[in-house]
């Protein structure tokens, strides 16, 4: 079978379980496209099943899914962590800042974007030392406040891409005063050092340089990201299976 004959019996066999299945989106991955008052659009839904798995127009992520195969299957190129993680370990930054480098926008990458410091850090929490978690969290706010001492200055990308008017919500302030008088506010702050906003297109970072640094640090479920019953574990599901009806 050539490529292209198997490019199109995919295709087939894709549009043909598309045929048998009712797939709606989540109300957050329409709000604002649609007015989250009004109902859904309708659709026909005679003879066929609502989706209660695996989402057919999606890779298959194998029965007890790893952090590596999240990465590889859910979370894009991923480029952007990888290169944080890649810096901090130049950098001479102990495992838990390149742990939290790599793991940082994770939720941006493959989750929610709004918020996407906290929802990482609950994501990881069950798995990591706390401090990790703790970094990523206030990643969140961190990146709004400059630190001369660290040698961060407020991004100039934040400039373009906010206008210089933006002052962060009082919420924000609120967490960036907890953060700086914690006991690890340098982990948080080094993670945002490493977080780079100018990441080189050219520069191919290997997850697999990771692999021992995450078998330390990174406490792998057996039964699968998703299957272990952990705190996180249907925000897991919710990435592998994004489209279930309920
Ligand atoms: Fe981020
Ligand atoms: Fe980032």
């Amino acid at each position: 079978m050539n490529d292209l004959h198997r490019a199109e019996m995919v295709d087939h066999e894709l549009a043909e379980a598309m045929d048998k299945l009712v797939i709606v989106k989540s109300a957050i991955y329409t709000s604002g496209e649609c007015d989250p008052r009004e109902p859904p659009p309708r659709q026909d839904t005679a003879g066929r099943l609502h989706l209660m798995g695996h989402d057919p127009r999606l890779p298959k992520m194998p029965n007890k899914p790893t952090l590596f195969d999240f990465f590889k299957l859910r979370f894009g190129p991923a480029e952007h962590m990888l290169q944080s993680a890649r810096l901090a370990l130049r950098n001479g930054c102990d495992e838990k800042v390149i742990l939290a480098c790599l793991l940082h926008d994770c939720s941006a990458a493959g989750f929610i974007r709004a918020d996407h410091g906290y929802w990482a850090a609950q994501l990881i929490a069950p798995y990591v030392d706390q401090e990790v978690a703790f970094a990523v969290r206030y990643h969140q706010v961190l990146r709004f406040y400059p630190d001369e001492s660290f040698g961060y200055k407020y991004p100039e990308s934040y400039i373009r891409l906010f206008g210089p008017d933006y002052k962060p919500e009082p919420y924000l302030d609120r967490a960036y005063e907890h953060c700086l008088n914690h006991k690890w506010y340098g982990t948080a702050r080094l993670l945002t050092v490493n977080d780079l906003y100018s990441f080189d297109p050219n520069l191919h970072v290997e997850l697999e340089e990771f692999t021992d640094i995450v078998g330390r640090n990174f406490r792998q479920p057996a039964e699968g990201l998703g299957f272990d019953d952990s705190p996180s574990a249907h925000m897991w599901r919710t990435i592998n299976w994004p489209t279930r009806y309920l």
